[in-house]
């Protein structure tokens, strides 16, 4: 396990940092079980995941919080969710079958699945954090998190994501998330991990556990 790197300068993104940030998101999720899923031919995964990211990414920029790190290798895509989303207008939803072509049924319902299931207790959304793959297992990813986590903790607000692997699982385990109760793709598709930190001693949403100690403060 990387210790959180203290070097790491972490800023805000705008606009001007979309071209060297989609390469960031789309090469850190090039692989893995949520990547196979959706896309299986990697020549067709690369191209939809440039035009994917750069909607995703532009999105968070107009509508959420996006934080990089002073060489943009990492991004991290925040909405805060005070009250559940509004559902996908018919725009957003032609952009994304847009972007993504022939394989948008899969990204639909990936969206819908994660909208079902997403807690209509107040929170922040991690909707998306990404290292680029040279610098991943530095600590980068967990001080880009931990400067975020911290502002969130400062005002008592509980966060939310959903975990594409174990191995993230992990990560996120040890910053103070706890599961809920996981989801499955179909058909025999991967599972998501869907993950809650809050404040010690307050409750989740429902069908998640009540926080035990370690406390999230005391596990970073
Ligand atoms: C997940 C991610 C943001 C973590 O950032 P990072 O800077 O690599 O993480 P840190 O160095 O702070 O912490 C390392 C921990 O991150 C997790 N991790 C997940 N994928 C990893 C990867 N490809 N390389 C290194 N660590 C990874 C592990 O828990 C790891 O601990 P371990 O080495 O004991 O297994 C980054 O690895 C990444 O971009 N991965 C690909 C995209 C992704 O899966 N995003 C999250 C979707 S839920």
């Amino acid at each position: 396990m990387a210790a959180p790197s203290s070097s790491v300068t972490i800023r805000c993104a705008t606009s001007a940092d979309t071209d060297p940030l989609v390469p960031v998101l789309a090469e850190a999720f090039f692989d893995g079980p949520v990547a196979d899923w959706l896309i299986p031919d990697h020549d067709d995964r690369r191209a939809v995941y440039h035009r994917y990211f750069t909607l995703v990414l532009r999105h968070g920029l107009d509508h959420g919080h996006v934080d990089t790190t002073a060489d943009l290798s990492a991004v991290a895509i925040w909405y805060p969710r005070p009250e559940p989303a509004p559902p996908s207008t018919a725009e957003n939803q032609a952009a994304l079958e847009a972007a993504t072509g022939r394989y948008a049924p899969k990204f639909t319902l990936l969206e819908a699945m994660f909208d079902v299931f997403h807690p209509r207790k107040p929170h922040h959304h991690l909707a998306y954090v990404a290292v680029s793959p040279a610098k991943q297992g530095q600590g980068v990813g967990t001080a880009l998190l931990n400067r975020y986590h911290q502002l969130l903790d400062e005002r008592g607000m509980p966060s939310y994501l959903e975990a594409s692997n174990a191995r993230n699982r992990e990560l996120y385990l040890r910053l103070g998330y706890r599961d809920g109760e996981p989801l499955r793709l179909p058909v025999k598709g991967p599972t998501i991990w869907r993950m809650w930190r809050g404040p010690v001693g307050a409750d989740g949403p429902p069908g998640f556990p009540a926080a035990e100690t370690p406390s999230p403060r005391r596990s970073q």
